[in-house]
């Protein structure tokens, strides 16, 4: 019997479920991290301080830590105060809160980089602040914006490898399972890395096809 056959014959479950979930963790965390970072960003634009403050600290905060500390402190703390998260659970929570300060840094980016004119013709022919921000400012600002929302997408692909190390199933975790039951460190993590690489590489394809499209 073949060894390689062997290999795939027991083992190639384990890359197909883990990829599943990765392109599962990065789409909830895209959808999570756009919504959550939508409402930061208009926090930080509002006219209270509050707002303003709270949004600030948050995108700082979780900016400046790791991921993986952040996934601990979901999973874990969340055990702490007698909730009992799934590793899966806490994983999508966990990169939700993280995208989401990212996210709103691209919207707030995306946003300042209209020109402050059309802001100021809109409001003299007489709309209102939100209308403005509405009809003027967020059409000419989503093209900033959703090609750093592809690329976050991307990211969210790769980073949620990090979610491994509180035993969530993805690529990264399924690939260290494999390495173990079948005695081989190496051979198991260039699969991996192909498969994260294939991911990317069409997602990046085909990103960029929707962008020349919408130019
Ligand atoms: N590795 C970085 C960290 O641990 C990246 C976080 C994710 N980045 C992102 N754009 N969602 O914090």
């Amino acid at each position: 019997q073949n060894q390689s056959q062997g290999f795939w014959a027991k083992y190639s479950g384990f890359f197909v479920k883990g990829a599943l979930n990765t392109l599962l963790f990065a789409l909830l965390t895209v959808i999570a991290g756009t919504v959550l970072g939508t409402i930061l960003a208009l926090m930080r634009r509002s006219k209270l301080w509050i707002l303003k403050a709270i949004s600030a600290v948050y995108v700082e905060f979780i900016r400046g830590t790791p991921l993986m500390v952040q996934a601990f402190i979901v999973f874990f703390g969340t055990q702490v105060l007698g909730l009992s998260l799934s590793a899966f659970t806490a994983g999508a929570i966990a990169m939700g809160i993280n995208s989401g300060a990212y996210v709103a840094e691209i919207i707030r980016s995306g946003l300042n980089s209209v020109p402050i004119g059309q802001t100021e013709a809109a409001r003299s022919l007489g709309l209102s602040s939100g209308a403005t921000t509405r009809y003027v400012v967020l059409p000419q600002a989503i093209k900033n914006i959703w090609p750093a929302l592809g690329n976050e997408f991307v990211t969210d692909i790769k980073e949620s490898s990090v979610l491994s190390v509180i035993g969530a199933s993805e690529l990264m975790f399924e690939g260290s399972t494999v390495q173990g039951a079948s005695f081989q460190p190496f051979f198991p993590m260039m699969i991996v890395a192909l498969i994260y690489f294939a991911m990317t590489f069409i997602l990046t394809r085909a990103l960029g096809f929707v962008e020349r499209r919408m130019a």
